[in-house]
């Protein structure tokens, strides 16, 4: 055992495998899912562990803010209720994440203004959110405050806009939040700065990425995983494709080209307007998708598409009811990949799926270093 990278190992409760060698971590996260494999009695092959970059891979971080002698930001304390480390650097999210953290605090602890308490509900700074694309460098900061106090805009953009970054610093809202919620809530946005949007490329697809939008943590990983989807399913341009859960719609996607048509089902209006601008920004036509529960969706507008031939599951960390599993199983599609980024309720809805579909794979993807978190893809053909 060596001790933690980074300083706050120990106390941020963010990355607690830390003190694990990377490739210790994998054989950890590979051998779970060996005894997931025995203990669910699914005998099928399991493919080699992916990896990717093992620091500074996540494109987003909520940082909240403090006060101690003067303004502090950073992350909750391992198991604490609201007891805040003071963070000078994030090894797992971004090079610009100290930069920028020490100089909001320098800059609001010269302006004097106050703190958000949240058993109070009273103060004026909650969070800062940061994200960061990983194949264009390009950084969205979102300062969350009340309404409770005046920001001075021109002198925070000012100070921002003078920093030595690494990556290129595109946008910056002022979010106001006045709810009583620990949730950081965009109730009113506004830009200061820059674009409205920052944009990530993964192979020849663009995705523009809002303040309040939805798009998976590690880029690089997600990439992959699409890609590889995309390879095991040998769409010939003939099959349908339906997928569920789809988030802004990435999967479909990538996908798309290889497919007649791809829908896309995810229960969020915000994610699924996400979802339609991917689409228009990548030219893509032959995608439609459907703000709807997944399960209402496959026992209504499901029973009109009886020929699906590649189902795409993506959920939640709770997995599928097994009612959802019901409309699968009644949906009955030739193949289904589900992707699942907790293993407990993957292999439990496998146990379910097995009276129809038989696994012919498992690749784990490790999506989230450093953590006790995998992803994992399972490619399931009809019996
Ligand atoms: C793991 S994410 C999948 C995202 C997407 N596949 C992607 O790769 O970007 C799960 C998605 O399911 C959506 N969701 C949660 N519950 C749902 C439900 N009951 N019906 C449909 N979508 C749901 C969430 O809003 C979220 O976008």
């Amino acid at each position: 055992m060596r001790t933690g990278i980074c300083k706050h190992f120990g106390q941020c409760g963010g990355c607690s495998f830390q003190d694990i060698s990377y490739s210790v971590q994998m054989l950890c996260k590979e051998e779970s899912i060996r005894e997931l494999m025995l203990a669910y009695g699914i005998n099928c092959e399991l493919k080699p562990i992916n990896s990717y970059k093992e620091w500074f891979y996540r494109n987003k971080m909520e940082f909240s803010f403090g006060r101690n002698e003067g303004i502090t930001c950073g992350l909750y304390k391992k198991g604490s209720h609201g007891e805040l480390i003071d963070v000078s650097e994030c090894l797992i999210f971004s090079k610009d994440a100290g930069i920028v953290l020490k100089a909001v605090k320098d800059f609001f602890t010269m302006k004097g203004n106050s703190v958000y308490n949240k058993f109070s509900h009273k103060g004026f700074l909650r969070n800062l959110v940061m994200r960061e694309t990983k194949f264009t460098n390009e950084l969205m900061l979102g300062l969350v405050t009340t309404s409770s106090e005046e920001l001075d805009k021109d002198g925070f953009t000012s100070m921002l806009k003078r920093l030595n970054l690494n990556s290129t610093l595109k946008s910056v809202y002022r979010i106001v939040n006045d709810s009583i919620s620990d949730a950081v809530i965009f109730e009113k946005k506004e830009l200061l700065f820059g674009e409205p949007f920052i944009e990530e490329k993964l192979d020849e697809f663009k995705f523009k990425i809002a303040i309040d939008s939805f798009f998976q943590v590690n880029p690089l990983a997600i990439r992959n995983l699409y890609g590889k989807i995309r390879d095991y399913a040998k769409l010939s341009k003939e099959e349908k494709v339906l997928d569920l859960f789809c988030g802004g719609g990435s999967i479909g996607i990538f996908l798309a080209g290889m497919a007649k048509f791809v829908w896309g089902v995810e229960v969020s209006q915000a994610i699924i307007d996400c979802a339609w601008q991917n689409a228009k920004e990548n030219n893509i036509e032959n995608i439609s998708f459907f703000t709807a529960d997944a399960r209402a969706f496959l026992n209504t507008q499901g029973t009109f598409y009886k020929d699906i031939d590649v189902l795409i599951i993506n959920p939640p960390r709770p997995g599928l009811s097994n009612k959802i599993i019901r409309a699968v199983l009644r949906l009955n599609p030739k193949t289904i990949f589900y992707s699942s980024c907790n293993p407990d309720t993957l292999f439990a809805n496998l146990k379910e799926l097995s009276v129809a579909y038989k696994p012919e794979f498992i690749e784990p993807f490790d999506f989230f270093p450093h953590t006790p978190h995998l992803e994992t893809l399972v490619l399931l053909r009809r019996l």
